[in-house]
C-alpha cells in the first residue's frame, strides 16, 4: 500500500524554511498583557501540562486529525480518496482544524515560548493561520484547497522544528524522538496521482 504523501513531505521537511531577521514580527504597538481579558490574570492560566505533552497530544492529535482526512492511497485496487466521504466526516476534520487553531495560541500562553525570539511567535501563528485556512476549506468540503493547508500546516511544524528541535537555537537539547507507526504528513504542493513523485512503500 502507497500514500502519496510520503516522498514529498520529506522533501519538504529538508526545504522549510526560517524566517529571517527582516520578516520577523515585532510585539504590538503598545500592547499591555491583561488587556480584554476579563477578570482574568496572566497568572490565572493552567500552564502545568508539559511542552513535550502539549505537543504529543494536543498539537500532533490535532494535526493528524486534519492530515488522516486528506490526499489519495493507491493499492492494487486503484486510486482511492482520503478526504471525508459524508458530512460526519467534514465536520470531524473541521472541528480538528479548529482545535490546532486554538492549541496554536496555546504556545503562546506564559511559560510556553522556549525564549524570547519573536520567531516563536511567528512559527505559532503561521500554523493558527494554516489551521484556520484548513477550517475554512473543510467546512467549503473544497478537497484541495484543505489538502495544501494541511502542507501550510506542516510547514510551520517544520520550521519551529527545525529551530528548537533539530536545531540551531542556543541552549535547547530536546531531541525530536523517531515516532513509529505515524504516517508523514500531505506535502505543501498540491499534486494529483499521477504528478506524483515515486512514492516510498509504508
Ligand atoms: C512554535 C514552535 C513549534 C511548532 C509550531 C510546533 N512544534 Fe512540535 N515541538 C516543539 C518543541 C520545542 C518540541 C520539543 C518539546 C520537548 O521535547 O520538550 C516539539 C516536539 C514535538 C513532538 C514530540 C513530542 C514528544 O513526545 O516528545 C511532536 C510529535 C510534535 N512536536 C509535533 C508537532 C506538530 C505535528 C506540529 C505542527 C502541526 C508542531 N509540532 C508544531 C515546537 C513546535
Amino acid at each position: 500500500m502507497i500514500r502519496l504523501s510520503t516522498a514529498l513531505a520529506m522533501a519538504l521537511a529538508l526545504a522549510a524554511c526560517s524566517p529571517d531577521s527582516e520578516t520577523v514580527s515585532k510585539a504590538p504597538e503598545g500592547a499591555t498583557p491583561g488587556e480584554g481579558m476579563g477578570g482574568a490574570t496572566l497568572a490565572d492560566f493552567k500552564t502545568d501540562t508539559t511542552l513535550k505533552d502539549l505537543m504529543a497530544h494536543v498539537i500532533d492529535f490535532s494535526a493528524f486529525g486534519v492530515w488522516h482526512n486528506q490526499g489519495w492511497l493507491i493499492d492494487d485496487t486503484g486510486t482511492h480518496e482520503l478526504f471525508p466521504q459524508d458530512e460526519a466526516g467534514w465536520v470531524a476534520a473541521e472541528s480538528a482544524a479548529f482545535t490546532l487553531a486554538e492549541a496554536a495560541n496555546s504556545l503562546l500562553l506564559p511559560g510556553r515560548p522556549m525564549d524570547d525570539d519573536r520567531r516563536w511567535v511567528d512559527w505559532s501563528h503561521q500554523l493558527y493561520t494554516a489551521a484556520k485556512d484548513a477550517q475554512a476549506k473543510a467546512l467549503a468540503k473544497d478537497k484541495q484547497g484543505f489538502f495544501e493547508a494541511g502542507g501550510e500546516m506542516y510547514e510551520a511544524c517544520v520550521s519551529c522544528h527545525n529551530h528548537y528541535v533539530q536545531g540551531d537555537a542556543p541552549g535547547v537539547d530536546a531531541k525530536l524522538p523517531q515516532l513509529p507507526n505515524r504516517t508523514p504528513p500531505p506535502p505543501g504542493t498540491p499534486v494529483t496521482p499521477q504528478q506524483a513523485a515515486p512514492p516510498q512503500n509504508q
